[in-house]
């Protein structure tokens, strides 16, 4: 089904961007047409993506580039790491990639926030185009300008605030997405509603099938009003001083879940979908939330084909001793937003409001126990 574009801009001033939304975008050389002239272009993909959309990529864009490369990386959260990072690297250096080449990331939240990255630091900053082929990383990743690595201690915690040039979301590139994937993607898609648009919320309810189905028009509404949420968030804080971390509701539990579980068990979007269940149970349990918002919640994440229990993790993943509560407050003292050791969750402080706050240990464990597996 062809539907007509839609074009939205995150305000920040002089790194502003474009972010367009629609079908058949990918190949149409009239989608970079505002790119700035370079004699190179370098494509970064993986094993999954690159023979599914790459070639596409590449024709469209040799109209433009008088190279047109391409790396292949391995698939999985499991290789966003250092070692993957340095392939792109490789690729710029053994290529004599000069400073204006501008980087492609085609492919989901690994490889965007990877090429962004390498973008950030290969000659001290090169331009870099957002072009992603998930939902989560259509209605999240790609926005922003988060980027970086994970490390066996801690999910993203190196990395670089770096804003791409542009942000090409075709819808039609989602059709060969895997279910569970299009779930995990619907997971940052809900976490826009408890914490910012329960209007939203609501329409999300009413079309979590048609979501699931991936049926054009319900992916352009989603995919637009979270890039819409998500570009309001970012231009008031781009660099995460306050506002920001309201996005990242039911992160804190969820990057425990990743990091305890091996990066790559459980898919990003799966843990997020988890952790703003106990998000939202502390919320509760703090006195900040109904008991009715809690269901509601938990609710849909299940109907979104999402895990609402939590893993027990691997005793190996907890540092010292203890049960599986302490094994998860182990891994989320490394939350970024922790200070001096203490961990701060974002939690609802009543449908539709978002705060960020620390609570007690004994809460936070209770909670873990009620809401796991
Ligand atoms: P992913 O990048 O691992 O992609 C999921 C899987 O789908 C992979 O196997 C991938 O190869 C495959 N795939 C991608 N496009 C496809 C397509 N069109 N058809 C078939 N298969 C396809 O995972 P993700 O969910 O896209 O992103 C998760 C990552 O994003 C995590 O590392 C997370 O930390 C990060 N993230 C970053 C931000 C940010 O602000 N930078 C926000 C949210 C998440
Ligand atoms: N995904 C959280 C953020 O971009 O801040």
């Amino acid at each position: 089904m062809t539907i007509p574009s839609q074009t939205l801009h995150i305000d920040l001033g002089t790194r502003s961007y474009p972010i367009v939304i629609g079908t058949g975008l990918l190949g149409d050389p009239q989608t970079y047409n505002g790119l700035p002239a370079a004699s190179a272009a370098l494509i970064v993909t993986n094993t999954t993506v690159a023979p599914l959309y790459a070639q596409t990529l590449q024709t469209a864009l040799q109209g433009r580039f008088k190279a047109v490369h391409t790396v292949v990386l391995p698939d999985g959260e499991e290789y966003k790491t250092w070692q993957t990072l340095n392939l792109i690297f490789d690729a710029l250096l053994e290529r004599e990639c000069d400073r204006k080449t501008v980087l492609f990331a085609l492919g989901g939240g690994v490889v965007g926030d990877m090429t962004g990255f390498a973008a950030a630091s290969y000659m001290r900053g090169v331009p870099f185009v957002q072009v992603p082929t998930t939902l989560l990383s259509q209605v999240d990743s790609s926005v922003g300008g988060k980027t970086g690595i994970n490390h066996p201690l801690g999910k993203n915690m190196v990395g670089a605030f770096y804003q791409p040039l542009l942000v090409v979301c075709d819808l039609d590139t989602l059709r060969t997405l895997p279910p569970r994937e299009v779930s995990a993607g619907l997971a940052e898609i809900i976490k826009y509603g408890p914490i910012a648009d329960l209007a939203f919320f609501d329409w999300i309810q009413t079309h979590i099938d048609a979501l699931r189905a991936c049926e054009t028009p319900a992916l352009m509404h989603a995919v637009r009003r979270s890039c819409e949420i998500k570009a309001w968030v970012v231009a008031q804080d781009e660099r995460e001083q306050g506002l920001r971390a309201i996005l990242n509701f039911g992160h804190t539990f969820g990057h425990a879940i990743e990091a305890g579980m091996g990066y790559g068990q459980w898919l990003h979007g799966e843990a997020v979908g988890c952790g703003m269940v106990m998000a939202a149970n502390l919320s509760h349990q703090l006195g900040l939330l109904d008991a009715a918002f809690v269901q509601r919640l938990t609710d849909l994440i299940a109907k979104a084909g999402l895990p609402v229990r939590g893993p027990q993790l691997p005793s190996s993943a907890a540092s010292g001793s203890g049960g599986n509560a302490e094994a998860y407050l182990a891994l989320m003292r490394h939350d970024k937003k922790s200070q001096a050791g203490e961990i701060r969750f974002v939690l609802l402080d009543g449908p539709g409001r978002a705060t960020v706050r620390a609570a007690p240990d004994e809460l936070v464990c209770a909670v873990i126990d009620a809401c796991s597996a």
